[in-house]
């Protein structure tokens, strides 16, 4: 595996491999895990090169404190990406993604004003800034993204028709703890009390698409809501009952044709997301 902190020199090894390799890219903030190596193994099967970028982007944190107790560890990640068998991973210092300071406002609509873009303002155009600027470096023939951060799917592929990329949108099914837990570098940062009671987030979700169809949408919600904050150490910020499309609320199920169920808890300090397909 070949390790590139700077930009310059990655930029001119990946010319050379693009010459006769397909490469494929998968951006992460480190604290790896096994919902991160399902990408990369994803990225593996359908790419010659993968290459994986670790950086804590600070423009897409709404919370100084978040991006302050953010995990890093980048020394394990190093040893987690070579036995994945990924290429290259690139590990960029701030002053080599933001050589000078990134102005740009991009537009997403109403994509960005509902759930994770109303309760974090600004985190969808911090995470639209570093996701160019790195396939710009990387110009990625194809890219792997988690279903995990639904709604940061969306703005990626509103984002990478806006700038008309060429880059392929690869999305890759959410990984789940055994207790149902989706898989998050922020887990790390619960206390076990809390890590057990938030098996009850996915499990609300999961009644939730039991329940779809056959109950009303209200009904399903209001009952979710409860169950999740009926735990002392859990509190819902929001859970939309959402069209795939718009990512706007649903009040009955045939509103759409795809519909999902997302929702933001906080168990502590820690904000968990997560999400499920219901139709
Ligand atoms: P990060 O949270 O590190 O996630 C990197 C990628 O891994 C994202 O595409 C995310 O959706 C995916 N992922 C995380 N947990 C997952 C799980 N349990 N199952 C499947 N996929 C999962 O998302 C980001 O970083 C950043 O916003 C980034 C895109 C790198 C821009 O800074």
């Amino acid at each position: 595996m070949e390790k590139f902190i700077k930009v310059a020199e990655l930029k001119s090894r990946l010319s050379e491999l693009r010459k006769d390799k397909t490469v494929g890219f998968v951006p992460t903030m480190g604290a790896l895990h096994q919902g991160h190596l399902s990408l990369v193994r994803q990225c593996r099967s359908m790419c010659d090169i993968t290459v994986v970028s670790i950086f804590v982007n600070p423009t897409q944190f709404t919370d100084k404190e978040d991006y302050r107790r953010y995990p890093r560890t980048l020394e394990a990640d190093g040893e987690i990406l070579e036995h994945a068998g990924c290429d290259i991973v690139f590990a960029p210092a701030e002053e080599e993604i933001y050589p000078e300071k990134d102005e740009r406002i991009f537009d997403f609509g109403e994509l960005d004003k509902v759930m994770e873009g109303k309760f974090r303002p600004g985190h969808f155009n911090g995470v639209a800034q570093v996701v160019s600027r790195l396939f710009d470096i990387v110009n990625p023939d194809k890219s792997f993204f988690g279903q995990k951060d639904f709604q940061q799917v969306s703005i990626i592929k509103n984002m990478v028709r806006q700038l008309n990329l060429t880059t392929e949108t690869v999305v890759c099914p959410i990984v789940r703890e055994q207790s149902g837990l989706a898989m998050s570098s922020r887990n790390m940062l619960l206390t076990e009390i809390q890590r057990k009671e938030a098996a009850k987030i996915s499990g609300a979700l999961f009644y939730i698409k039991e329940q779809a169809v056959t109950t009303p949408v209200n009904e399903v919600r209001d009952e979710a809501i409860r169950r999740i904050n009926s735990s002392p150490e859990l509190e819902v910020e929001y859970l939309e009952i959402v069209d795939a499309n718009t990512l706007q609320p649903v009040s009955g199920w045939d509103e759409a044709a795809e519909i999902f169920v997302c929702t933001a808890v906080h168990a502590g300090k820690i904000r968990l997301i997560d999400n499920v397909q219901l139709k």
